[in-house]
């Protein structure tokens, strides 16, 4: 057995809370929001799953009771508990960590954590795969639509970030014309730099850059809506790789016209077994998706710890490339496959 790796998870808005602990139902977000700041980091699941070429890995699920928007508030509180948590995952004999939404996003993208526990323990956002399997489902959208790459405007939210960046990298000559889109104008113009290509046009404005473009990806760390119905272009494609989402349920509703991808979901490569569900929850109930799927921050870890590749790997906001290689070819090796999963609701 391959392991134990552990994988760092918070409820990402209040319904992920109510949906797994429904004595919470009749609870204010402020009320909750004010107690879930004194609980400590816990164990929720503990799995075993097995690969496509019979590695068996083991792995713990470590709850981080903080709401997504807590993490941006409050990170020295997000730190802190990180910190905790990770002390914790040693004292299982955890080797790596997979830093789960926005525990990779605080903390210098992991590099705090990483600075930490020098070699005691090795982190990983995630983000090598989530990046080559987001631009997967993306690709196998645009092959079955005929779409032609060189005709479509995209526009990437979130371009200076860990995630957009690379994607920016990765795939703005294929396209006719690019959007990178942040706040902060240094960062922006430091991408425009970096890359020097006349496709990309940096920029603050979603609204023009969404409603110019017939792709949209977004990889943010705000946990708000960003998208709306009258931002975007008939028929447009939507791929919402933030956690939580972006695309504002109303587009879901009114918007019939748009496909919109969820970016980064893996189908795995066998049933898992689980040893501990908390609450006796199932692990749709506490991960928001089928038994059999994760999403690739997760399904990383687990193959990082099948190949017991232990190291700092999708770590910062400079993703190596060739690891995004890397991490694609070992997840085929593995078995893992990514999903084609069109958002039916949130
Ligand atoms: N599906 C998966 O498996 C998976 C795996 C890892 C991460 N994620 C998710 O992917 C997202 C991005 O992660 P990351 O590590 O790339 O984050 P990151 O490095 O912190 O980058 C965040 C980016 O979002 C931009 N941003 C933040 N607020 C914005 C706003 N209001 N308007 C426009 N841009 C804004 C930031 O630039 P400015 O600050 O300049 O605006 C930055 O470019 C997170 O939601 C994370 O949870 C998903």
């Amino acid at each position: 057995m391959k392991g134990p790796f552990a994988f760092f998870i918070h409820p990402l808005n209040i319904n992920d809370l109510y949906r797994a602990i429904s004595d919470l139902q009749n609870k204010s977000v402020e009320f909750i929001e004010s107690v879930i700041k004194f609980i400590d980091p816990f164990v929720a699941v503990e799995m075993e799953i097995e690969t496509m070429i019979s590695e068996k890995v083991y792995g713990l699920f470590i709850v981080i009771p903080l709401l997504a928007k807590q993490f941006i508030d409050d990170e020295k509180l997000a730190m802190s508990k990180l910190i905790k948590a990770s002390k914790l995952a040693i004292k299982f004999g955890a080797k790596i960590v997979g830093l789960g939404a926005f525990t990779s996003v605080v903390g210098k993208a992991g590099m705090s954590l990483v600075k930490t526990f020098g070699n005691t323990l090795y982190f990983t956002s995630g983000a090598s795969y989530t990046i080559a399997s987001s631009l997967e489902a993306l690709n196998m959208t645009i092959e079955e639509k005929k779409l032609n790459k060189s005709d479509l405007v995209v526009s990437v939210i979130g371009a200076t970030g860990a995630i957009g960046k690379s994607i920016v990298k990765l795939i703005h000559s294929d396209y006719k014309k690019l959007f990178a889109i942040a706040r902060n104008k240094s960062r922006l113009n430091a991408l425009k730099n970096e890359i020097k290509s006349d496709k990309i046009i940096i920029t603050t404005d979603i609204q023009n850059a969404c409603i110019n473009s017939d792709i949209i990806i977004t990889a943010t760390s705000n946990p708000n809506e960003m998208i709306f119905p009258h931002y975007l272009k008939d028929q447009a494609i939507i791929c919402d790789i933030s956690m939580p989402h972006n695309t504002s349920k109303e587009v879901i509703e009114k918007r019939k016209d748009v496909t919109i991808l969820e970016g980064g979901i893996i189908e795995l490569p066998s049933e898992p077994k689980f040893k501990k569900l908390f609450n006796n929850l199932s692990w749709d109930d506490i991960i928001g998706y089928p038994k059999n799927n994760v999403l690739a921050c997760m399904a990383e870890t687990i193959i990082l710890t099948a190949e017991e590749k232990y190291q700092n790997y999708s770590i910062g906001r400079n993703i190596d490339e060739k690891k995004i290689r890397e991490i694609d070819s070992l997840a085929k090796k593995h078995g893992f496959a990514v999903k084609k999963r069109i958002f039916q609701n949130f």
